[in-house]
């Protein structure tokens, strides 16, 4: 096979970007991203999405390196955040012929963003494209993760190109597949990526995957991270579960200190569900962990304890916008204990438990509020919340 193929006739034209520092605007790309789009050469010739708009001119030139004076009959848009549709009006002026395939929900979009009406062709949920041997069919999978998302699959391939359904932050470092790289540092980032992107949106997953699970698919072409081929049914799975929210057994500590009395109380806290047998604590403080990771960590686990300093009369700012980054992903349980510290007057915690009812979450031992300055006397106030932690986790008491 050729450098760019994954199998033949469907070839890898996507870029890795290790230059952008957050993605959306919002969150860190230690290992940069990857925004994947794929050729298939058949007796037609069609690319199934594009690339930011800082990579316009490398895609083109990947694809034209593969095609040579063939043309592009059809760009399918399976999705259009711009990470992914930015470079269309640059193919239609590279390819002008180009068909664009959305369904009635893209179609406008691409009007809206790229000002372009022409040659386009409308599908709906089933419809098939012929591009030769091969069949494209369209399934529209709305929310996953902008309304007018979708996937194209090929039967006779057994190929799903899924849009950003089963995505990961990471470029990729030399291998496409899974087959040719290290998958082992994507597997945390699958986290985070699906915590902070789609994480709200865990029942339009559940609904794609329902309607997804009776084909055959024996490779998973997303728009970020690897090619799977050897993971796929891991990643389904991985997938099902985040967006049902199960999570594992495990601790998130999370706070805000500004003169580290709050701190310590975490670190006791921490310890001491440690000395109960808790092996799996993650602790964070927030005004130096980016919310991103923090995010992930509860996807992951099913306990946050979050402590706060009271600061202007609310919580302390990284804490409460965490708890808002909490609260737009709609996550419907976890087990949650509390703490806080005030000099005059106390706020943080009351916040932290108003918080807790409005999410229906669980809510472990008594919130635990400190006057001044931490003390170890003070700090024994977080035994009985490390009792009910541990004795749930199943350790001794
Ligand atoms: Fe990677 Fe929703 O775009």
């Amino acid at each position: 096979m050729t450098r760019t193929e994954i199998r033949p006739g469907l070839h890898y034209v996507g870029v890795n970007d290790r230059t952008k520092t957050l993605f959306e605007g919002l969150w860190p790309l230690p290992s940069g991203v990857s925004y994947n789009s794929y050729l298939l050469i058949d007796e037609q010739v069609a690319l199934i999405d594009t690339v930011d708009a800082c990579y316009t001119d490398t895609f083109l030139a990947k694809i034209a390196e593969i095609l040579g004076e063939r043309k592009v009959d059809y760009l399918i848009v399976n999705h259009m955040e711009p990470d992914h549709s930015a470079s269309i009006a640059a193919l239609r002026r590279a390819y002008p012929d180009v068909k664009i395939v959305g369904n009635a929900k893209t179609l406008p979009m691409i009007e809206g963003y790229y000002g372009i009406t022409e040659g386009t062709v409308k599908v709906n949920e089933g419809d098939t494209l012929c591009i030769g041997k091969r069949t494209l069919v369209f399934y529209m999978i709305p929310m996953v993760h902008w309304p007018e998302t979708m996937v194209t699959y090929s039967p006779e391939e057994q190929v799903v190109f899924s849009g950003d359904a089963f995505g990961t932050f990471g470029a990729l470092d030399g291998g496409i597949t899974d087959r040719e790289l290290d998958t082992t540092r994507y597997w945390d980032e699958m986290y985070r990526y699906y915590a902070n992107i789609v994480g709200k949106y865990g029942s339009p997953v559940q609904k794609a995957l329902a309607k997804l699970s009776s084909l055959p698919v024996r490779t998973i072409c997303s728009t970020h991270g690897p090619v799977w081929i050897d993971h796929t049914e891991k990643v389904i799975g991985l997938y099902d579960r985040m967006s049902r929210y199960d999570a594992d057994p495990g601790v998130v500590i999370a706070y805000g200190s500004m003169y580290g009395n709050n701190a310590r109380l975490a670190e006791r806290i921490a310890r001491e569900l440690a000395r109960k047998g808790v092996s799996q604590i993650v602790v964070y403080d927030l005004s130096r962990s980016h919310a991103s990771y923090v995010l992930r960590d509860v996807f992951k686990y099913d306990t946050l304890i979050v402590g706060s300093p009271t600061y202007n009369g609310n919580l302390f700012p990284p804490v409460e916008s965490l708890l808002r980054d909490l609260e737009h992903r709609c996550i419907p349980h976890r087990y949650f204990g509390c703490f806080g510290s005030f000099t005059w007057a106390g706020t943080a915690v009351r916040k932290l438990t108003e918080f807790v009812s409005a999410m229906g979450w669980e809510l472990m031992g008594e919130p635990i509020e400190m006057k001044q300055g931490y003390t170890p006397e003070k700090g024994d106030a977080c035994l009985p919340l490390v009792d009910a932690v541990a004795e749930r986790l199943g350790k001794k008491s």
